[in-house]
């Protein structure tokens, strides 16, 4: 097979054995709603994990999605496996189509993971325009339907909005001279890449922390507003809690503490409304050990909230 941008890179899934271990006091039977694709590393390990369960899996990129279809051939042969090009935020309109399509509508949907964020083949494909490592458009959409690039917004929003931006999504205490230098540069050529928004970032604010590019938090700021992230994280979590059969469970990894916040807040009104119950009072965080063998997992907290019995 001549490879191609979905096989070249890989992922390696976050805090797998920590939902693995989850898993077990679950229900025996169902579908179980992988929200997240990317590679399949958390859905394969669920298949083999679990020989009684279906998984239905949605992701809004379709590389994420042409790589399923061709890895996972025989997964979605034999029926264990239903791969969509979906936002998870649409959740409850795809378990309805599952329901009406395997004409099962006691289909019942005992899980469901969110592992949020960008996989590393996005990450690491320059023509993606995720980093700020690697030369490429300056595009940074998951899902090709959406229609404002990263582009956009760097080359059309008022100084004041980048300024909100930077500081609300990116957490960067002062991105006044990086939003005065982006609307200065632009009046004279626009930006068209990665690498020359990268740049004026490093000319325009200084390297502070060894190790730490300072574009980092300015990228994730655009980034998380071009996929709007938060957005369709909290619409997507009251839908999958409706979606959850008795003793169903949901999984949820987040990067970043807005997303975290989003979740924690979530789950407090799904038990005050006595929807069910949280399984960790705490987050759960990758071990040392996983931390060390994959920086993604450094930032990664895990919540998990399951449907009560009623
Ligand atoms: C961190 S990766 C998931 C990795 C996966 N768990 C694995 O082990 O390979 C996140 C994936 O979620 C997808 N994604 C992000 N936001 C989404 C959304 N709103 N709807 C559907 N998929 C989304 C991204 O395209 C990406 O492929």
């Amino acid at each position: 097979m001549t490879p191609n941008a979905a096989t070249k890179f890989t992922h390696t899934p976050v805090l797998l054995n920590a939902i693995l271990d989850h898993l077990s006091e679950m229900p025996d039977e169902g579908w179980f709603v992988d929200g997240t694709f990317g590679r399949g590393g958390h859905t394969r390990a669920i298949l083999s994990a679990k020989k009684d369960w279906r998984v239905l899996a949605l992701d809004c990129d379709l590389d994420a999605i042409e790589f399923a279809q061709r890895e996972f051939q025989n997964d979605i042969m034999s029926g264990r496996l239903k791969v969509l090009h979906a936002e998870f935020s649409d959740v409850d309109t795809w378990i309805k189509a599952l329901q009406a399509d395997t004409n099962n509508k006691t289909a019942h949907v005992i899980g469901m993971l969110l592992d949020l964020g960008v996989s590393s083949p996005q990450l690491d494909e320059g023509r993606r325009g995720f980093s700020f490592y690697h030369e490429g458009p300056l595009d940074m959409r998951m899902n090709a339907r959406d229609t404002v690039t990263a582009a956009d917004i760097v080359n059309t929003w008022p100084e004041k909005d980048l300024n909100d931006l930077f500081h609300h999504l990116g957490e960067v205490r002062s991105p006044f001279r990086v939003s005065r230098k982006i609307v200065e540069r632009r009046r004279e050529k626009r930006f068209s890449t990665t690498r020359e928004l990268a740049d004026l970032i490093a000319e325009a604010s200084g390297w502070h922390k060894k190790g730490h590019h300072p574009a980092t938090n300015f990228f994730m700021a655009i980034r998380i507003q071009v996929n709007h992230e938060l957005e369709r994280l909290s619409q997507a979590l009251p839908k999958i809690v409706e979606q959850l059969s008795p003793g169903g469970r949901v999984f949820v990894i987040t990067f970043h503490s807005l997303e975290d916040r989003i979740v924690k807040n979530a789950f407090r009104q799904f038990v005050a409304g006595n929807k069910g119950f949280l399984i960790n009072k705490k987050v759960i965080q990758a071990s040392w050990d996983e931390k060390k063998s994959n920086p993604r997992a450094r930032s990664a907290k895990l919540r998990i909230f399951e449907r009560s019995q009623k």
